[in-house]
């Protein structure tokens, strides 16, 4: 398996409890002040469709802290099932849940508390009962292999200390052919271990950027041939974030990958 030195030295379990702390934060105080944008604003300036984000839970798009727009990279259908890895307070989970409509189902996976009981919350006071927001890390996704027609994630992947095993998950549960598209953050430029080893950084979405080229290299590797790739308007707000941002080349990407 291949394998980064920054992915091998951050300490998982120091990164764990600073993600969950920064993303239970998000979903209960959404208007607080982070190192990124969030909500509604963010969101359309991305490319999210606003008569589409109409018909959702506005709680969700409060809370949405994703760095991208990638839904028009994937066609999902009526009766398809869609796993988003990494689901906050379930934007994404209820925009596709309208796509597959009552015979498909949408999973959402994320290990942070706040943001499930949010999405659970949401997803029961309209009846979305074609969605499912599980307590999962998206390491280990808990599906059959090959059962899942598209997996779909915003903003998630760069905080994962083990991106290879993701891209591996995701792989073994996608049906062949299946799509995975989503949105996440990179660098153009090695960072030094000052901002790669710092778990604040990471859980801001930084800290954590792969070097685009060993990226793709990494989804070539797990089975997946990458078939579009878009740059997103997407800027950090704090000031030790947009120094980073400048120094190494911070990006937001849309990526569509296909299964080979
Ligand atoms: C930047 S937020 C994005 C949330 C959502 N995708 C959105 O667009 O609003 C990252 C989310 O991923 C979750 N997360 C981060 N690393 C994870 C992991 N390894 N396993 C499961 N969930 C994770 C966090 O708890 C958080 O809810």
């Amino acid at each position: 398996m291949m394998t980064t030195v920054f992915e091998n030295k951050i300490n998982s379990a120091d990164l764990e409890k600073k993600v969950k702390t920064m993303y239970e934060k998000v979903a209960l105080h959404p208007e607080h002040e982070y190192h990124f944008e969030m909500g509604r604003a963010l969101a359309e300036r991305l490319g999210y469709p606003k008569q589409e984000l109409n018909k959702i839970p506005e709680p969700a798009i409060d809370s949405f802290a994703g760095v991208g727009f990638y839904f028009d990279l994937v066609s999902i259908n009526s009766g398809d099932a869609v796993v988003d890895l990494g689901s906050g307070s379930g934007m994404d989970v209820f925009l596709a849940a309208q796509k597959v409509g009552p015979k498909g189902e949408v999973f959402g996976i994320d290990m942070t508390n706040a943001q499930l009981e949010k999405s659970r919350s949401l997803r029961a006071k309209r009846d979305y009962e074609n969605t499912y927001f599980i307590e999962s890390h998206i390491e280990e996704l808990p599906f059959i292999s090959k059962t899942i027609d598209a997996v779909i994630s915003n903003g998630v992947i760069n905080l994962s200390s083990n991106k290879m095993k993701v891209f591996l998950e995701v792989a073994r549960i996608l049906k062949p052919g299946g799509t995975f598209a989503f949105a996440d953050i990179v660098s153009t430029r090695k960072m030094p271990e000052s901002i790669t080893m710092n778990s604040t950084l990471w859980a801001a979405c930084i800290g954590g950027a792969m070097q685009v080229n060993e990226y793709f290299n990494y989804l070539e590797h797990a089975g997946f041939s990458v078939e579009e790739v878009k740059e997103n308007p997407y800027d950090f707000i704090s000031n030790s974030a947009k120094g980073a941002t400048k120094n190494y080349g911070i990006r937001s990407l849309s990526i569509k990958a296909k299964k080979k």
